[in-house]
């Protein structure tokens, strides 16, 4: 092992860098040791090989100098656009596989280091391989069961939040698939800065109601806040959704307690879709269910006009 001078690393998750693994021979590996960083030494083994050798002692995560985060970026554009993913042979399980590790790859890339125009670009083609996945399966439900076994939660609803949001924003005049990449992005980044126990807290918070710790109810506007500087990376229209993804019109949502006017449309639409989805997976995606559902999203919303519009859009979609 030889101590590192190389600058910046980036930290990586094991369990998805293999799966990008295959042309990074020349990738240094760090591990922080008593508060330093050790390069691990390459004069035996390959970098998988050190890879899984680490996973075999329970190391989950390793450190990579940030100008190998290009290669490693270049891997995952590639994974996602190469001749195996849309193979007839390759089976579902392994796309999704594939599409989940590109997302959580990027999203740590994206915390570490903000976003880039490479990043953006990621973030969308994957959004675009969810969407081509969800509409090869039989049916949304069948979807839901390869989703659910092989991706994380947060990344299923952000999936499905864009699926049915597309749906609902086609019941709008002024559709387009700018407009849905718009709020696409903004599903796959309102809660980028979470950890999973975060999430599972925040679900939780959701579901029961208490008190959010204060980090948590300071996500909204500590991401739109890190986006606003690559305002030509990032659509204002995405940052205002992050923004208010936990506000509702009655001000007693987070972070600012807004009102009712200070609501545009896309958001409402993004609340109710996100609000949808996450209802149906707590209620284990029961379709019956569905009406009792928006009748609770009415009762929390409806009394604002840009909400009770992308209701009834909603309730079209549904029916
Ligand atoms: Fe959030």
């Amino acid at each position: 092992m030889d101590t590192a001078d190389s600058g910046l690393l980036v930290k990586m998750e094991i369990v998805h860098l293999i799966k990008f693994a295959e042309k990074f021979a020349g990738i240094e590996v760090h591990l922080p040791v008593n508060g330093k960083f050790l390069k691990l030494n390459y004069s035996q083994d390959h970098f998988v090989g050190i890879l899984r050798k680490l996973q075999q002692k329970d190391v989950t995560e390793v450190y990579i100098k940030e100008a190998d985060c290009k290669k490693v970026l270049e891997q995952v554009s590639q994974s996602m656009s190469s001749a195996s993913f849309y193979d007839p042979k390759t089976i579902q399980e392994q796309r999704v596989e594939a599409v989940n590790a590109a997302m959580e790859t990027v999203k740590g890339i994206i915390n570490q280091l903000g976003v880039e125009a490479e990043t953006v670009k990621l973030l969308k083609t994957i959004n675009n391989r969810a969407m081509t996945l969800l509409g090869e399966s039989p049916s949304i439900f069948a979807f839901i069961k390869d989703f659910k076994k092989n991706c994380s939660e947060e990344f299923l609803l952000s999936i499905l939040t864009n699926y049915i949001m597309s749906l609902v924003i086609d019941k709008f005049p002024w559709k387009s698939d700018q407009v849905k990449e718009k709020g696409a992005l903004a599903s796959m980044m309102c809660d980028m800065t979470l950890t999973k126990d975060d999430f599972k807290v925040l679900r939780d918070w959701q579901k029961n109601g208490g008190d959010l710790p204060e980090h948590l109810l300071r996500h909204p506007a500590e991401i739109a806040e890190s986006l606003k500087k690559n305002r030509l990376l990032i659509p204002i229209e995405t940052i205002t959704i992050i923004e208010q993804h936990h506000e509702t019109p009655d001000g007693k949502g987070f972070p600012m307690g807004i009102t009712s006017n200070r609501f545009n449309q896309l958001s409402a639409i993004f609340i109710i879709s996100q609000q949808f989805t996450e209802n149906l997976h707590d209620a284990s995606y029961d379709y019956e269910k569905r009406n009792e559902i928006i009748k609770r999203i009415h009762n929390k919303y409806g009394h604002a006009k840009m909400f009770e519009k992308a209701i009834d859009a909603l309730m079209k979609v549904v029916a």
